[in-house]
């Protein structure tokens, strides 16, 4: 492995983790039944899965997260810090970490080439990046909030248009993009 082929992964995570930063610019929606915003960057999450598959899809998000958890304000609404992990979001931001490798392994692995067809690449991307998010999430905050698991589970419904959209629009981008730049599904 030459030393381009090794740098070129790495930029590509450092822009990504950079992408999801600049989506936390968006101040995230709160939506009153439960304390868990709308925000834009779990579309960025999704990107890192989609483009950089699991290996450098986790280093990015895990980079991002890393820089969250020292303090830096790179969550959305510019929250940061150790503690926001054991806040009522923290079940999300732990999903997120699994986002790229379940993403990159499934779109990589399965016998049928899901990138053959968007809609099986929609309908994994959706299942990963917004049910399993969702279930992860919902786990944590019913344990945080002292909320029964099926509250927390219904409340996540009020995520759900847009989520769907944002992983329809990343899926979009990411197959428009992997053409462009001759990038494997589900990365090396
Ligand atoms: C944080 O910034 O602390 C994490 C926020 C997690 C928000 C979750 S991700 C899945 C669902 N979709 C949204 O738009 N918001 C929630």
């Amino acid at each position: 492995m030459t030393a381009r082929n090794v740098l070129k992964p790495l930029v590509r995570a450092a822009m990504v983790t950079a992408l999801i930063i600049i989506l936390g610019l968006f101040p995230g929606i709160p939506v009153g039944i439960i304390p868990v915003p709308i925000v834009l960057q779990n579309m960025g999450i999704i990107l890192a899965g989609e483009l950089l598959g699991r290996r450098y899809g986790t280093l990015a998000v895990g980079v991002f997260l890393a820089l969250a958890a020292v303090g830096l304000p790179v969550l959305s609404g510019g929250r940061g810090g150790a503690a926001v992990f054991v806040g009522p979001t923290g079940g999300y931001l732990f999903g997120w970490l699994l986002v790229p490798l379940l993403l990159g392994s499934l779109l990589y692995h399965l016998p049928v080439q899901p990138t053959r067809h968007w809609w099986w690449e929609l309908l994994i991307v959706w299942s990963v990046g917004i049910f399993f998010v969702d279930l992860v999430g919902a786990g944590w905050l019913a344990i945080q909030a002292h909320l029964a698991f099926s509250t927390a589970l219904i409340s996540n419904v009020a995520f759900l248009p847009g989520d769907l959209l944002k992983a329809t629009f990343a899926v979009f981008l990411s197959r428009r993009i992997r053409k462009i730049v001759h990038l494997e599904a589900g990365g090396a």
